[in-house]
């Protein structure tokens, strides 16, 4: 048995992975860690797989809702949704199979802003949390616990459960310890006080989870790795989008908006994130400073180089060899990097109270600056909101980003309306493709048409973009502050479904 489990009553808890999942009956809701790829339970989700499989040969379902603090790894989502395990899924997932099963109808999904997910999970909307699965890097001797490598809404999910697992995995490094913050806010409306956090890097919380001992039913010990993605070395298209960013903070700094510091960065996780921190860990901006959701490798480039001076958030997700770098360097990083709950590193107040810049990635923007993040031709998830609405409407800077084109140019990323708005114009302050940056501020609709069409649009599609708008603004009758043609609004999507490109109409 492992040295991680220090508390005497909690070791006597210790069992298989099998054991502690048969306790968990059928329909039961649980609420369970994990946060982009970290952090997540690795063996209990497993052995719910494995059992939900047995029972599927023999006919009877056993099927769970499964409420995390955001994208978990292969163990959890790919497994229980492989058997369809999952019958619910809150309040975000990145996960193939899953994406699978939620857009062909076999499982229930509710997409959510991922600082409220916790909120309404612990006033009760989602009735009774069942079983908390928590992954810990060590259980100390006064039963709390060192958190590990994300820490989600496990602090909500430990208060409202009715019974605990604790999955003890001794893959994380026992170093961890410190790097947490730990506030929860009250469960009470109206009894909510400021939460104390006046800079990215203040520490106003516990370094540990507490919670009731008597609550927890099971301890498994698990040896396993986060789902660390290999880190791509950004693409052509990203740099350019990344260069037009720094180009449009340069020209900010020259107008004296804001210093060269910058304000603290929000940054989304993916290739085109990863090359703006690549551009800022090159540009001329020094000092900076992050309040983001999670850690990435490019961040940990700009704490290496001195560009970065600390980073908030609430999960890491980085790659192998960014791991590696962690674990060699963790005694420095624990003084940089600070761990919190999802509702407090994505909290509207903080972000407010801090002007973040907050840079997303979008899967269509329409010409007017709405944004959708999240579906595909409107209808099928591609993963969800995530922290994404969390931030856009409360930074200072809001901007989405984007290659203006996907699948070989067939579909652009910028089109009359968009099929599905996650973030609405009054939120956007900038939209940027390899083209260029389309700046929207002090612009009305029209304007901000203009604007995105001709800096963001790819070429071949500006001619139809324009036709689209000046043909709508022919019709004042049906009003000119947003023109619109309801009858074609969406000829872009439906000339891809006929032609395969969106370009084409059908029968030409
Ligand atoms: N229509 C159809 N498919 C599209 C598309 C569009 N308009 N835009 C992108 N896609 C497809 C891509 O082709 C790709 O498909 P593939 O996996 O089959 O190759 C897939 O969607 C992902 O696109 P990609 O260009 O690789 O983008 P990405 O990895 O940068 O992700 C989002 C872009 C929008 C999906 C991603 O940023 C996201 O999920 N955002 C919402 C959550 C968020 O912002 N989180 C951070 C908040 S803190």
């Amino acid at each position: 048995m492992s040295n991680r489990i220090l508390h005497k009553g909690l070791k006597a808890k210790v069992m298989s992975a099998d054991a502690a999942a048969a306790l968990i009956p059928n329909g039961a809701t649980i609420g369970m860690s994990g946060f982009t790829g970290a952090g997540y339970p690795k063996a209990v989700p497993m052995s719910l797989a494995k059992r939900a499989l047995d029972e599927k040969l023999s006919g009877k379902p056993l099927r769970f809702n499964v409420l995390t603090g955001a994208s978990t790894g292969p163990e959890q989502d790919t497994m229980m949704s492989f058997v369809d395990a999952q019958r619910f899924r809150f309040p975000y997932q990145g996960d193939a199979v899953t994406r699978e099963k939620i857009n062909t109808g076999v499982m229930e999904y509710q997409d959510m802003h991922l600082s409220h997910a916790g909120s309404l999970v612990r006033h009760g909307h989602y009735g009774k949390v069942h079983f908390a699965v928590i992954e810990v890097t060590k259980i100390l001797e006064d039963g709390t616990a060192i958190p590990s490598s994300s820490c989600g809404n496990n602090n909500v999910y430990l208060e409202c459960a009715e019974k605990i697992i604790l999955e003890v995995n001794e893959w994380q490094d026992e170093r961890l310890e410190g790097m947490h913050d730990i506030i929860s806010v009250s469960s009470v409306h109206g009894e909510r006080q400021p939460i104390p956090i006046m800079t990215a890097d203040d520490r106003k919380g516990s370094k540990y989870w507490k919670f009731d001992v008597s609550k927890v039913v099971a301890v498994v010990e698990t040896s396993n790795p986060d789902r660390n993605a290999p880190f791509k070395a950004p693409e052509e298209i990203h740099k350019k989008i990344a260069g037009h960013i720094m180009d449009f903070f340069q020209g900010e700094v020259k107008a004296g908006r804001v210093s060269k510091h910058l304000t603290p960065l929000q940054s989304g996780v993916g290739n085109i994130a990863n090359a703006v921190l690549v551009g800022l860990n090159e540009g001329p901006f020094e000092q900076m400073i992050s309040y983001t959701e999670v850690v990435q490798d490019g961040m940990l480039d700009m704490l290496d180089s001195g560009k970065l001076k600390a980073a908030s958030a609430t999960a890491f997700s980085v790659s192998p060899e960014g791991q590696v770098r962690f674990n060699k360097n963790i005694d420095r990083y624990r003084k940089q990097i600070i761990l919190r709950p999802q509702e407090i590193s994505n909290n509207p107040e903080i972000i407010r109270r801090l002007g973040c810049i907050a840079m997303n990635g979008f899967v269509e923007a329409d010409i007017y600056g709405h944004i959708n993040s999240t579906h595909i031709a409107g209808k099928g998830i591609e993963n969800g909101i995530g922290g994404s609405g969390d931030f856009a409407r409360n930074s200072a800077y809001t901007i989405f980003m984007s290659p203006a084109t996907a699948k070989d140019g067939k579909i652009s990323a910028i089109v009359p309306f968009a099929t599905h708005i996650d973030h609405t114009e009054h939120d956007v302050h900038g939209v940027v493709t390899e083209y260029g940056f389309a700046d929207l501020r002090m612009r009305s609709p029209k304007e901000k048409a203009k604007e995105i069409i001709d800096k963001c649009a790819a070429p071949e599609y500006r001619p139809l973009l324009w036709d689209y708008v000046k043909r709508a603004m022919k019709n004042p009758s049906a009003g000119l502050q947003s023109p619109h043609m309801f009858s074609e609004a969406f000829g872009f999507h439906t000339n891809y479904l006929a032609t395969g490109d969106m370009r084409k109409k059908p029968g030409k």
